[in-house]
C-alpha cells in the first residue's frame, strides 16, 4: 500500500518518540549518498484523490487533524452486542475529532478497548506515546501493571474489561491534558459510560478521578472509598504510572485496598465468552 511523505513523517515521529520515552537520546544514523535527482517529466496523469491517511484540510475550528483508520472500530465489529454496535458511531467520530489542538499531533485516536458489556469499566488518563503509537490504552509499562492488577488483584482477563480515557488523543510529551482539553472530548466518555452502563468504574489516577467524582479534592483523599455518582459506582486509585514510580508496600498495599472495593461490589467474573 502507498504510504504519503506526511504519513511517513508522522509515523516516523511517533517511532523516534516512542524511543526516545524509553530513555533512547541518540540514534545511529547512516546516510546513503543521495539519489541524484530524476529529471521532471511532464504530469500526464490527473492528480489523484488524497490518500484515506493524510491529513485533513483545516476544519471550521480552524485544525489540521491527523484521520486514519479506527483500530478500536475494528475491534467493536469483532462484538456481537447491541453495546458494541452503540459504541461504533461514538468511536467513529471520535476517528475523525477536530474539537482540540491536540487532533493535529496525534498518530491516531485511542478510543477505548476491551468488552463492552462488562460490569467494570477502567478509566485512565490520556494516551501515552505506546498507546498513540498502537490505537489502545494502557499498552506500555503502565498498561502491563494495570493488566496484573485486573488478573491478578481482580481476577478478571483484561479482554472482559472496557478501558479507556478522558482524552483519546496523546497530549504532546505526555503533559497533563489542559482543562479546554477534557472538556472538548468529555461526551465522548459520558457516553461510553451511558452505552456500557458499568457496574463499577475504577478511575486510575487524579484526572480521571477528579473527572469521575466532579470533586477537585487530591487523589490521597478521593481514593479508598465507593463514591455514588448519578447513580454509578466510582472508585479512584492510583495510576499504575504512579505505582512504578513509587513501588513501595505501602502504595501498593493502597492500590490493592482499593481494588477489593470494586471486587466486592462486582462478585464473580461474568463468563463473558
Ligand atoms: N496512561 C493512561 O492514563 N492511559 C493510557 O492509555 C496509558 C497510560
Amino acid at each position: 500500500m502507498a504510504i504519503s511523505r506526511s504519513e511517513l513523517a508522522r509515523q516516523l515521529r511517533g517511532h523516534v518518540e516512542l524511543l526516545a520515552s524509553g530513555g533512547v537520546r541518540e540514534l545511529g544514523i547512516e546516510l546513503k549518498a543521495p539519489v541524484p535527482a530524476k529529471p521532471k517529466q511532464p504530469r500526464k496523469e490527473p492528480a489523484k484523490p488524497a490518500a484515506k491517511s493524510a491529513p485533513a484540510k483545516k476544519t471550521a475550528a480552524g485544525f489540521n487533524p491527523v484521520i486514519v483508520p479506527s483500530v478500536a472500530l475494528e475491534e467493536l465489529k469483532g462484538f456481537d452486542s447491541d453495546n458494541a454496535r452503540a459504541l461504533e458511531p461514538v468511536a467513529e467520530e471520535v476517528r475523525t475529532c477536530a474539537r482540540c489542538t491536540l487532533c493535529e499531533s496525534r498518530t491516531q485516536t485511542v478510543f477505548g478497548t476491551g468488552d463492552p458489556r462488562s460490569p467494570l469499566m477502567v478509566i485512565g488518563e490520556a494516551p501515552g506515546g505506546d498507546e498513540d503509537v498502537k490505537g489502545k490504552p494502557f499498552v506500555g509499562r503502565a498498561g502491563k501493571l494495570l493488566t496484573d492488577i485486573i488478573e491478578k488483584g481482580m481476577k478478571y482477563k483484561r479482554e472482559h474489561v472496557y478501558i479507556a480515557n478522558v482524552l483519546k488523543c496523546r497530549p504532546p510529551g505526555n503533559r497533563n491534558p489542559e482543562p479546554e482539553e477534557i472538556e472538548a472530548c468529555r461526551s465522548y466518555l459520558e457516553r461510553q459510560i451511558e452505552i456500557i452502563n458499568p457496574k463499577v468504574i475504577l478511575a486510575v489516577g487524579l484526572f480521571p478521578a477528579q473527572w469521575l467524582t466532579g470533586e477537585k479534592r487530591p487523589l490521597g483523599r478521593l481514593r479508598g472509598q465507593v463514591h455514588e455518582v448519578n447513580g454509578r459506582k466510582v472508585i479512584c486509585t492510583y495510576h499504575p504510572a504512579y505505582v512504578l514510580r513509587n513501588y513501595t508496600v505501602e502504595t501498593r498495599k493502597k492500590v490493592h485496598e482499593d481494588v477489593l472495593l470494586a471486587v466486592d461490589i462486582l462478585g464473580e467474573p461474568p463468563l463473558l465468552k
